[in-house]
């Protein structure tokens, strides 16, 4: 990596974690997911900033204390936030975000609510991050764009005549042409997201999907056909300049999950959770409450399980918890209204004054108490319809250090991409053969377990969260993109239209 550039992070969320002290006082905390952990020391090294919106909607009178405490909270680097009022948070993040984008990249079309006001907000909102990325730009910073809700910013900073080198990565999937052209905005969304010099995916599908697309609107589109198909990074000519498009499936970080479920507290809540129930073995979900997760299926899949094997009665119990999430959008609300409904229906069809096959919790858990519980199940379920990656079913195997765990994973995530030899795979529609898989994963002799999870974990450790962000930048800043010609006058403030089949 070039020494002296800096890395700026921008992201929809910061990773941060705003708390109220006992004298009411608001302190902000370094958030604890992977990518904050991974991200948190480059950044540190290279005098970083880490770009993006707190969570909380700014008010008529502001709270500076607050912001003092969220520029604090980077400990090592600094934080920048991005603030969005009531309206912003409604049009683009719960409409264009969450109600468009969102639901047609995880193929759920009928779910897009293709309102011509979230698309304004979209724009002025990713326009507000460009903003505040270009008044913190020095000449030779990367800057790293993150996910969905910010696949403008790098032609906004274009516009502003930022010529840095800008890398995106794509956290959710990329959909086939056939949905994605759905989308009345599909042009403008591809041509910004060819003013990115590196864009990153999870999946060689997402990618194959995503150079589709642009194959369709870009008439002198070059890439070759066998780096099209198989490589893991692409170069995509298109006038003069060249998109790096990579796959980087994304990583955990596996040491930590691993040495935290050795933890001897740990260790006794696993077991306390396991004398609960008694000669029962535990399935486990784990999901944020999205109709992308396929709970209702997975429940149903579950009932048909204990319709069809009643010896199994009393000798399952499955653990569900499902997180809070994006809660003012209706499919959300509905979805949970579902759940409910059907975890009542199978409780009161198998449930007993000693076996309740389900267990329901609808609440964020705090760390110790998830691992607790990744411990002490025997078999995951995690089925969604549709994900990017699905990290729970990653954290699952590094925790489980005995490795006689048993992964039943959709094939429609994009870690399945990953563990198709070694989880068992289900199509999550198919209600019958889900309920096979959980016999399948009762039943399974303990070296076949063994073997399995040793992969699994062996895959996991390697392809982790800081091999993830180096495959990244090092195909983004290592190797020399200014070799590649760049036409210095290249600003697309007029997209060029004959370019596009329409
Ligand atoms: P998504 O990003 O769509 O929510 P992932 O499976 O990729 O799905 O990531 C979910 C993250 O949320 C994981 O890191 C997991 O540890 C965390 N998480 C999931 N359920 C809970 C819970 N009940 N309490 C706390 N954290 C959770
Ligand atoms: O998987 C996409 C993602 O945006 C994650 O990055 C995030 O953890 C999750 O969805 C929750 O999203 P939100 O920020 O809308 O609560």
């Amino acid at each position: 990596m070039e020494e002296k550039s800096r890395i700026i992070v921008v992201s929809n969320r910061l990773p941060l974690i705003l708390k109220k002290t006992d004298d009411g006082k608001t302190e902000a905390e370094k958030g604890v997911g992977g990518l904050v952990t991974a991200m948190a020391p480059v950044l540190k090294n290279r005098n970083g900033i880490w770009i993006g919106w707190p969570g909380y909607v700014q008010k008529e009178d502001v709270d500076d204390s607050m912001l003092s405490a969220i520029h604090s909270a980077g400990s090592g680097y600094n934080v920048k936030s991005v603030m969005l009022s009531s309206e912003e948070l409604r049009n683009y993040y719960e409409g264009f975000s969450n109600s468009i984008l969102w639901p047609l990249f995880h193929d759920f079309t009928d779910k897009c609510i293709f309102l011509p006001e979230y698309w304004a907000s979209y724009q002025v909102v990713n326009k507000k991050f460009a903003l505040i990325v270009s008044r913190n730009l020095e000449d030779l910073d990367f800057i790293w764009v993150h996910d969905y809700q910010l696949m403008l910013v790098g032609e906004k900073l274009r516009k502003m005549h930022k010529q840095n080198r800008i890398g995106f990565f794509l956290h959710i999937p990329f959909p086939p042409f056939d949905t994605f052209a759905r989308c009345p905005w599909r042009f403008e969304l591809l041509f910004a997201m060819l003013e990115y010099d590196i864009i990153g995916f999870h999946t060689i599908q997402n990618k194959r999907n995503f150079i589709a697309c642009i194959k369709k609107v870009v008439k002198q589109a070059e890439i070759d056909a066998e780096e099209e198909f198989d490589a893991t990074v692409s170069e995509l000519r298109i006038n003069n300049r060249v998109v790096r498009i990579g796959v980087f499936p994304i990583g955990i970080d596996y040491n930590d999950f691993f040495l935290q479920a050795w933890d001897s507290e740990i260790y006794k809540r696993s077991k306390q959770i396991r004398n609960n129930v008694p000669g029962a073995k535990i399935l486990l979900g784990v999901d944020r409450l999205d109709y992308t997760k396929g709970i209702p299926e997975k429940l149903k899949a579950f009932q048909r399980f204990l319709t069809r094997f009643p010896k199994f009665h009393k000798k399952v119990h499955f653990i569900q918890l499902v997180v809070p999430s994006r809660k003012q959008i209706t499919a959300y609300a509905d979805m949970k209204l579902k759940i409910e409904q059907l975890v009542g229906e199978i409780n009161g069809m198998f449930g007993t004054d000693d076996w309740l096959p389900v267990q329901y919790m609808f609440r964020a858990l705090d760390r110790n108490e998830l691992i607790s519980l990744y411990r002490a199940c025997e078999i995951a379920f995690i089925t969604p319809l549709k994900d990017g990656m699905n990290l729970v079913s990653k954290e699952y195997c590094a925790c489980n250090i005995e490795e006689k765990g048993v992964l039943i994973l959709s094939e429609f995530a994009g870690a399945a991409q990953q563990f198709y030899q070694d989880a068992i795979l289900v199509n999550p529609y198919d209600v019958e053969g889900t309920s096979s898989a959980i016999y399948r994963a009762l039943n399974m002799p303990l070296e076949e377990k063994n073997q399995r999870m040793r992969n699994l974990r062996a895959d996991i450790k390697k392809k982790d969260i800081f091999w993830w962000l180096n495959s990244f930048l090092n195909t983004a800043i290592e190797k020399n993109l200014s070799s590649f010609p760049r036409v210095d006058e290249y600003f697309p403030d007029e997209p060029a239209r004959e370019n596009m089949i329409t």
